[in-house]
């Protein structure tokens, strides 16, 4: 089966290494020209644990690397799906413009997946329309991702899939494929379905941050650990409340949500709130920051140091992060340092590239990710507000 991949990006580059890498041949393609360019002189992209031995084994099966779409049985499309701030709908524009592109190329009968996390009804509104257009008539599948950054190839093998399409026999074709590297259980259903169920799964999570978010503030205002109440209450057999944090960020929780909400304005209170509570977040830090300051006779902002610049642990993917989110919120957040291990190009102004030079020029430490490489660090003589609970220093402040 000869497959060509349409992005290169988080999800699309290692979807194409592991399926190359399991015996099919593969193509990638990417519009930027500095991605192609990148790994067809062998260097990985971005980081991730184990990616690189992906590359190594997916190269010695052939894979490489392209600006165009080239000719193959099956498409997987994994290009951006943001939504419109405004209204809130799913701009559909990259998906459309990735389907286009393929109909120039493709032979009629391929199968056309999409892989990118759509709004319901994106794909029937959206890319059906341009694909009865042409006389291509390729079958439409959509098969949703749900790799957690950090743990890419162990999820992209043992996690469950869904694979939704317009029959039950395309569905098991997709399958076949899909079982050449997944090892855990692929569920097959029609493309509403498959849409639905993917987006309903982010937005479950964030309605629970949301729930141990707003915890949070009530705990701070009653006094009490919310850790410890969150630790307690999970002991009950079918509560499971997430830990609160310094806000929600990257392209899937903080995103899919709303294409909820843009369609079904009416019916997704809950949901929305949800979404407005996450957002609050990096205000919430910075309002216990300059508590925090006052408290230490710290005067200048310049003295508070952010550590963390990405969305979560261990990934140097910062789209959305709440870092960023509090530099756009609050111009005061301006003057903070910026310190992240896993950022080592000068994304920002204030950032320090240097964890020593970082440390140094700081009277507070605020803990936005908490990294692996935090465990390595001393923050000694520091004033550190942890919003990940993520060190056990005594005089820590807690969100
Ligand atoms: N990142 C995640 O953790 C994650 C997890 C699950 C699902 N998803 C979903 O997967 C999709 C892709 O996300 P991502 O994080 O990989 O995005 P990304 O921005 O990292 O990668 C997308 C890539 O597509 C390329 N591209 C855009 N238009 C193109 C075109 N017409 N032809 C070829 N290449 C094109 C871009 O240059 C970019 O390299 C999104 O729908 C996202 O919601 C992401």
């Amino acid at each position: 089966m000869k497959i060509n991949v349409i992005g290169l990006g988080y999800i699309g580059l290692p979807t194409s290494l592991i399926l190359a890498a399991n015996g099919n041949t593969v193509v990638g393609t990417d519009t930027n020209q500095e991605i192609v360019n990148k790994l067809n002189n062998n260097i990985v992209t971005f980081e991730e644990g184990g990616l690189g031995d992906l590359f190594l084994e997916a190269s010695k099966s052939g894979f490489t690397a392209e600006t165009h779409p080239v000719k193959a049985d099956m498409y997987i499309i994994t290009v951006p799906t943001p939504y419109m701030k405004e209204s809130k709908l799913i701009d559909p524009k990259y998906v459309q413009s990735a389907v286009r592109q393929v109909l120039e190329v493709m032979n009629a009968g391929a199968i056309l997946v999409i892989e990118s996390t759509v709004s319901p009804g994106t794909i029937d509104k959206y890319i059906r329309p341009i694909v009865l257009e042409s006389n291509k008539s390729p079958e439409l599948v959509h098969a949703p991702e749900r790799i957690l950054p950090g743990a890419m190839i162990s999820e992209l093998i043992n996690n469950s899939r869904t694979i939704g399409a317009d029959s039950q026999e395309v569905a098991e074709k997709v399958k076949r494929v899909y079982e050449t590297f997944c090892k855990g259980e692929i569920v097959l259903t029609d493309i509403r379905t498959a849409e639905m169920s993917k987006v309903v799964e982010n937005t479950y999570r964030d309605i629970n941050i949301a729930f141990a978010n707003e915890l949070a503030q009530v705990c701070r205002e009653a006094g009490l650990d919310v850790y410890e109440v969150i630790r307690i209450a999970n002991k009950h057999p079918r509560v499971n409340i997430l830990q609160p944090g310094p806000g929600v960020g990257g392209h899937c929780i903080s995103v899919d949500p709303w294409f909820l909400v843009g369609d079904y304005p009416e019916s997704t209170k809950l949901i929305h709130q949800a979404r407005r509570t996450n957002d609050s977040m990096p205000n919430y830090v910075f309002d216990r920051i300059v508590e925090i300051m006052k408290e230490n006779n710290i005067t200048e902002f310049s003295k508070v140091g952010i550590y963390g610049l990405t969305y979560k642990e261990n990934v140097d993917d910062m789209r959305e992060s709440p870092t960023l989110q509090l530099l756009e919120n609050i111009p005061q957040s301006k003057e903070f340092i910026i310190y992240d291990p896993l950022i080592i190009e000068k994304k920002i102004a204030n950032q320090e590239l240097d964890f020593s030079n970082f440390i140094k020029s700081v009277e507070l430490v605020v803990i936005m990710v908490n990294h692996d490489q935090l465990k390595n660090q001393s923050l000694e003589g520091k004033v550190v507000f942890d919003t990940k609970n993520s060190i056990t220093l005594p005089n820590t402040y807690k969100l």
